[in-house]
């Protein structure tokens, strides 16, 4: 399958992206000339589809947290009609894998009317929203064929990673030390990535027990809830069972009552600020007997 091709693609693909965005050597962020200035930036918008819009709420978070700067996330088929008012001098990102969406090209060119600074990350230099942007910061994926999107997001991750970096040093937000430090985690991801696909076999077990499932639920919290809204989405496009992303602390505000022993609760929590947290959410779902599948690392499998 091409999806399957394209999953084990991502080590490399995902390397080349970041080769294009940082100095993996001098571990610093190397964006290339844009026609703003990242320092004067006081908004940022950000539009997209589907995965490409889960892409930009954990850029949300990165930019926020890095550069601290306010970011406002829009799915394009709402932001083109809903006349967002925007500043002359904000930023505006669009964010497509094949550059051709029709509703990201429309909240593109709605941008443009309002006089912002625009910046797309595209996969297909040549598509239309590459071509009307201010600003293209191309993602190397190579052709993504598969219609479930998968190593286009995680350059698209990538690539929003390496820009936030970039504005919180513009910004004096970061440190040189601080840059360093998450530049080098970003470079150890494709040798990260390698490494997790070698679970594939433990994977695919899983796999054969949630098939038997109706619907699954998906839980993060921080950047890991716009990924469980990835991986529901995922689930549903590719096995067509009912799938819900949400936030881990939402639970206990109405979706707690569909858990049962029937239910598959895939939990993604790192080792993270938050971890503890979920873990009291994955209490809740232990307690109404809730089969709990958990993506962490090592820290948090310890
Ligand atoms: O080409 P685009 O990134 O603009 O497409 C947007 C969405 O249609 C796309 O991300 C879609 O949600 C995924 N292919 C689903 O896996």
């Amino acid at each position: 399958h091409f999806m399957q091709k394209e999953i084990y693609e991502q080590p490399v693909v995902v390397a080349q992206t970041l080769t294009s965005y940082l100095r993996p050597l001098e571990e610093q962020v190397a964006l290339p000339d844009m026609d703003f200035d990242l320092k004067a930036i006081e908004r940022v918008a950000i539009v997209a589809c589907g995965t490409a819009s889960y892409v930009g709420m954990i850029g949300k978070y990165w930019f926020e947290r890095f550069a601290r700067v306010p970011v406002e996330v829009d799915v394009a088929s709402e932001f083109r009609y809903r006349e967002a008012p925007l500043r002359k001098g904000d930023l505006a990102i669009f964010i497509s894998q094949s550059g051709e969406t029709a509703d990201t090209l429309a909240a593109l060119r709605y941008a443009k009317g309002e006089g912002v600074h625009t910046l797309s990350v595209v996969n297909v230099p040549t598509s239309t929203i590459a071509r009307e942007s201010e600003t293209v910061l191309q993602t190397l994926a190579g052709p993504e064929i598969g219609v479930a999107s998968t190593k286009a997001f995680t350059c698209q991750l990538m690539v929003l990673a390496s820009l936030a970096v970039a504005a919180g040093k513009a910004r004096g937000e970061l440190s040189d030390e601080d840059e360093t430090s998450l530049v080098h985690g970003l470079v150890e991801i494709p040798r990260l990535m390698a490494a997790a696909l070698t679970s594939e076999p433990q994977i695919e077990k899983l796999a054969r027990d949630i098939s038997k499932s109706k619907d699954v639920l998906y839980l993060g919290r921080g950047t890991s809830y716009p990924l469980a809204l990835e991986g529901a989405l995922k689930l549903k496009e590719i096995s067509y069972i009912h799938a819900e992303g949400y936030a881990a602390g939402e639970l206990k505000h109405g979706p707690i009552a569909l858990i049962d022993e029937n239910m598959p609760v895939v939990v993604i929590a790192p080792f993270d600020r938050v971890f503890e947290k979920t873990v009291s959410n994955m209490q809740e779902v232990a307690a109404r007997g809730g089969k709990i599948i958990l993506m962490t690392d090592a820290k948090g499998a310890a």
